[in-house]
């Protein structure tokens, strides 16, 4: 096992190859879904022993609602389960957890859940775990610029507004982008937010990026 020489302050994941994982096996997408959720767990609790202070992940993004209905229902429902059963192990760990994107159109119960998760979470002193659920980078950057104009009508926006309008704005910059399955493009992720990331490719899929994988990707 190689050296980390430095640890980042923030560390954003593009978690993908679910699918190619699942279809490798003869199996359904969803079982790939379900099989990453672990390696969320694996990445979290490796970013805790490494005193990461910002762990950030992209869960859905608003392309996705053009998966199948079923697919996006099983995520959806995989994300209340998890929820459900980590609660107690990310307050135990001091994990604090903010959930953004468009969330006001995910389903209520969701809604509810993910609010009750970052209010039962929200004195945690350690990592921030971040799930960006619903999210896109040209969303973000829209629903800022708008939100900005309305509370100061006829004010030129500067980049440090950009910033504190983003859904973002309590959060460092990432450091480190890792993106997983082979794919080497950004899907219209944190746009305005990684103009000076690092990036890191792995043809790893995500159900297989576990501890060993996240060492690999900070030592380099
Ligand atoms: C990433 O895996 C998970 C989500 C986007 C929700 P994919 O579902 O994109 O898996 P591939 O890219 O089809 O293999
Ligand atoms: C990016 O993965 C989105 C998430 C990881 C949530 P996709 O698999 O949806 O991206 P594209 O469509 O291949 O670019
Ligand atoms: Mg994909």
């Amino acid at each position: 096992m190689g050296e980390i020489s430095k640890i980042p302050q923030h560390v954003s994941i593009i978690m993908d190859g679910n699918g190619r994982w699942a279809r490798l096996r003869g199996l359904e997408r969803l079982e790939g879904h379900k099989e990453g959720v672990g390696s969320v767990r694996a990445s979290l609790e490796l970013a805790v022993e490494l005193k990461i202070k910002y762990l950030s992940l992209f869960a859905f993004s608003t392309e996705n609602w053009s998966r199948p209905k079923d697919e996006v229902e099983g995520l959806w429902n995989l994300m209340f389960k998890a929820i459900e059963r980590e609660t107690e192990f990310l307050i135990e760990n001091h994990v604090r957890v903010l959930i953004l994107g468009n969330l006001e159109q995910l389903p209520q119960d969701l809604q509810a859940a993910v609010h009750g998760l970052v209010e039962a979470t929200s004195g945690g002193t350690g990592t921030t775990l971040i799930i960006m659920m619903n999210y896109s980078g040209k969303w973000d950057i829209m629903q800022a610029a708008n939100r900005f104009s309305k509370e100061n009508p006829g004010v030129e926006m500067r980049p440090e507004d950009m910033d504190n309008y983003l859904v973002t704005a309590s959060i460092p910059d990432p450091d480190l982008l890792i993106r997983t399955s082979g794919e080497e493009r950004i899907s219209n992720y944190m746009l305005w937010q990684t103009a000076y990331t690092e990036f890191y490719f792995t043809k790893v899929f995500w159900p297989d990026f576990r501890k060993s994988e996240f060492r690999l990707a900070l030592e380099e």
